[in-house]
């Protein structure tokens, strides 16, 4: 028998609280590129009852681990246990990462900067003076808008089932925004014209993940402009309904593939405070898609 050196003494753990965990792929993901770089870090998961998260991030605090993630149902929930909160964390309303800073722990989103990143990447270019529609108006829907009032987009469109949610959604976030927001009803953007005017389609909502692969937020009857940029945040199937329906006009389409594995990317950067090489971070995709499109 030989000793296993792959945790020692030395070892710095980084942790996720959420509920449930077990089918998070971030433990894979972080301990790989921790494990190929040969970073002495630990990344595990931990499942946590509402009633828990206050003495778990205090016992984490105490352990003085170098950080963690914060997923579902909590990402709000948690701001009311950290030190202090990044102003885009503070605007997005939640937070899915925590850094210890020298013993204090300081809240961040990479969501919607994972988003940008995934953006960028399978287009080549940001938000900047881009007519955004948003489907759904959930925390992925705020992060977004954020994102894309940041980015310049010269209008932002939030559309939702429930349409107060919508308008409330825009009220949160257009201090200081400077371009178009309107926030209405799915059957607002039913107008084709409207419709048509959008340069990057979102939706945010998790109608059409599996096994709900038929459903869709847009009629089958909608139109899109060759060069609308239609993007799906849900990751299972690899390719929903909406983007089918985008594919049939030529649209450029992306799943939620790249906006959770870049976040995940941009927590560890933030955590080791080092940029990965380029090449690390296309390997590590191309594992995670791998694991991903295994996982039903
Ligand atoms: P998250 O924080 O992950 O974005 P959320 O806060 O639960 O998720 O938001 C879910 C969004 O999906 C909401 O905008 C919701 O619409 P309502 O505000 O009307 O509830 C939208 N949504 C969920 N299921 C839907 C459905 N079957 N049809 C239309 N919209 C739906």
């Amino acid at each position: 028998m030989e000793l296993d050196g792959r945790v020692t003494g030395r070892t710095q753990l980084i942790g996720l609280l959420g509920n449930p965990v077990e089918h998070s792929v971030s433990p894979q993901l972080h301990n790989t590129i921790s494990r190929y770089l040969q970073k002495d870090l630990l990344y595990m998961a931990f499942k946590v009852e509402k009633d828990n998260l206050g003495d778990a991030v205090k016992g984490l605090k105490a352990l003085n681990v170098l950080g963690f993630n914060v997923t579902i149902p909590y990402k709000r929930d948690i701001m009311a246990y950290l030190d202090d909160i990044s102003e885009d964390a503070a605007r997005i309303g939640a937070v899915n990462t925590v850094k210890n800073v020298g013993g204090k722990l300081l809240g961040s989103n990479t969501d919607a900067d994972g988003f940008a990143r995934s953006f960028q990447k399978q287009t080549g270019s940001d938000m900047r003076g881009k007519r955004v529609l948003l489907l759904g108006a959930g925390g992925a829907a705020r992060a977004i808008a954020v994102k894309a009032i940041a980015e310049g987009a010269s209008a932002v469109y939030v559309a939702n089932r429930t349409e107060t949610k919508a308008v409330e959604l825009v009220e949160a976030v257009q201090r200081g925004a400077s371009c178009e927001l309107h926030g209405c009803s799915l059957e607002e953007i039913r107008d084709r014209d409207l419709f048509l005017s959008m340069d990057v389609i979102v939706n945010t909502t998790s109608v059409g993940t599996y096994p709900k692969v038929q459903e869709c937020l847009l009629e089958a009857s909608t139109v899109f402009r060759s060069d609308q940029v239609v993007v799906d945040i849900i990751a299972n199937p690899a390719v929903t309904r909406l983007m089918e329906l985008a594919r049939s006009y030529g649209c450029t389409t992306q799943n939620g593939l790249g906006m959770l594995f870049y976040q995940g990317i941009l927590a560890y950067e933030a955590w080791t405070e080092e940029r990965l090489p380029e090449d690390v971070v296309e390997m590590a995709f191309k594992a995670f898609q791998n694991v991903l499109n295994k996982a039903d």
